[in-house]
């Protein structure tokens, strides 16, 4: 480990020789000066790990000197040599800024408990800044396992543990949801700490003799725990009442965004359900004079075909044309407010998925698109709804094309494991960012110039009435990775 630094200023050498020697020989590097003024230099140039500064000094005695420390380094340690008589001022320059206060003379191993106490503060001193920042972009943030992750992480960065683990309550029991940092030990004991934080719903230290101390705060959700933030220390860190209360805040922040992340969802999904309705509605009211349309377009055409005018049938079959599409946006869009029931049939999957690229296959040649194709003819035929499952690849072929302006590698696969289908459409394009991949499933959430934006929220729609999972795997820049899994019939 590299060695901590100490600036010792004071203006007696003799007593600055001797503790020069003694932090020498405990293994701290040591810069000892009897000006303060010069000290006050030497904190403009270079970082220390702590000061140990005499009370009584000229012209600058310690507590302004602890003062101007700060302002060359903030977060400095400052102890606070005096001399018995003097307490009363030490503990004034505590007040002041000061960490600790060492009497003169100094007994037994005193000045070595100091130092590495005041390191330690400073460290946490330090953390609990940095968790203040983290936590307010945690309780913003919106995409909610990416949240964790950033938790865990922040909490093994700020504290310097080993370890550290997110547990959310499942049915009452915590679950492991996202992990930083490495430790052979076993997961049980964290387990067991977290059951106890949140059963207690207090933060815990439990620290067994032969090895570790494991420190547990639960989050607390409207006064429940949501789960509990665990971290692992090496035998050696003892956790002091800071520690805790550390640990503590920063599950408080994350219990914060929990929460939010759980308002946010019900929000949506009682906003989308709204929106969802309301267009079932204006879908409906568009539905007959649609029909009407299309029945004039035809009648129009008939009457331009007798008078043999070719133009004329052209516009009226361009008429019909939108008129179609109209009609069938509006099917897609009642269907959603009530989907279906599956229409289960043996459909040869892989023959599905062609037809798709089939459909697409105007829009692959257009974009100068590099079509894989790996079809696995284990996958064979299995009970699905052809016409739904149609609708759903062609929306993520269509989707994986689009994402591709210029050109790129279209991959297809599909897989057959044991009692499971695979299918992965992936993508060379553009992917998403955060927000996209957060609200591509919401109705109507587009980023196309010409989208609806019903595409992915039918898409999983259609996979979820097949029982099936439905995962993505996006990055900005690189692309994306649609994997269906289906059980295999
Ligand atoms: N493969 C992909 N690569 C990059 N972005 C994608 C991909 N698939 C979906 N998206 C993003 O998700 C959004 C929603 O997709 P969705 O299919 O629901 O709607 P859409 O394609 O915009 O419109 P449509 O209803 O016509 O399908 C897209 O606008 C796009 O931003
Ligand atoms: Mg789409």
């Amino acid at each position: 480990m590299k060695r901590r630094s100490v600036l010792v200023v004071d203006d007696d050498r003799d007593i600055l020789e001797v503790l020069t020697m003694r932090l020498d020989s405990i293994g701290y590097e040591t810069v000892a000066v009897t000006n303060p003024e010069r000290g006050l230099t030497l904190l403009g140039e270079r970082p220390f790990d702590v000061a140990l500064v005499d009370l009584r000094m000229e012209p600058i005695d310690g507590i302004a000197f602890t003062r101007a420390a700060h302002e060359r380094q903030s977060r400095l340690p400052v102890l606070i040599m005096t001399a018995h008589g003097t307490i009363e001022n030490a503990v004034h320059a505590i007040k002041d800024g000061a960490s600790d206060f060492i009497t003169k003379p100094f007994v037994g191993d005193e000045v070595a408990r100091k130092l590495s106490r005041a390191l330690l503060e400073r460290r946490w001193a330090r953390d609990r800044t940095l968790l203040r920042t983290v936590g307010e972009t945690l309780a913003h943030s919106s995409v909610v396992d990416r949240l964790f992750e950033a938790i865990v992480a922040r909490t093994l960065e700020a504290t310097e543990t080993e370890r550290a683990i997110l547990f959310l309550a499942s049915d009452g029991s915590p679950v492991a949801t996202a992990t930083a940092g490495v430790s052979q030990t076993p997961e049980a004991p964290l387990v067991a700490a977290a059951e106890t934080a949140m059963r207690e719903r207090r933060p815990i230290v439990t620290s067994r003799s032969d090895e570790r101390v494991i420190l547990a705060a639960p989050l607390l959700v409207e006064g429940a725990a949501g789960g509990a933030l665990v971290a692992e220390n090496p035998s050696y860190v003892v956790p002091t009442e800071d520690d805790l209360v550390l640990l503590a805040i920063f599950a408080a922040q994350a219990a914060v965004a929990l929460k939010n992340a759980h308002e946010q969802s019900r929000l949506r999904s009682g906003a989308l359900a709204a929106l969802g309705r309301v267009a079932t509605q204006v879908a409906h009211e568009l539905n007959n004079p649609l029909g009407g349309l299309k029945l004039y377009a035809h009648l129009v055409a008939e009457r331009f075909r007798k008078a043999s005018d070719e133009q004329g049938v052209e516009l009226a079959r361009k008429i019909d044309q939108a008129v179609t599409h109209l009609a069938e946006l509006v099917t897609d869009i009642t269907a959603y407010g009530r989907p279906p029931e599956v229409d289960r049939q043996p459909v040869a999957l892989n023959a599905l998925v062609e037809e798709c690229i089939g459909l697409a296959q105007d829009r692959i040649a257009q974009h100068g698109v590099r079509l894989i194709l790996e079809l696995d003819p284990a996958v064979g035929t299995q009970q699905i709804d052809a016409r739904e499952m149609r609708k759903a690849l062609l929306n993520l072929v269509v989707n994986a094309v689009e994402a591709m302006p210029d050109g790129g590698t279209l991959g297809i696969r599909t897989r057959r494991a044991a009692d499971l289908v695979t299918l992965v459409i992936e993508d060379s394009g553009c992917g998403m960012d955060d927000e996209t991949r957060a609200r591509m499933f919401d109705l109507f959430f587009t980023t196309k110039p010409n989208g609806t934006g019903l595409g992915m929220a039918i898409t999983r729609s259609v996979v979820d009435r097949h029982d099936g999972r439905l995962s993505i795997d996006s990055t900005p820049g690189r692309g994306t990775r649609v994997t269906i899994e289906l059980p295999a019939s």
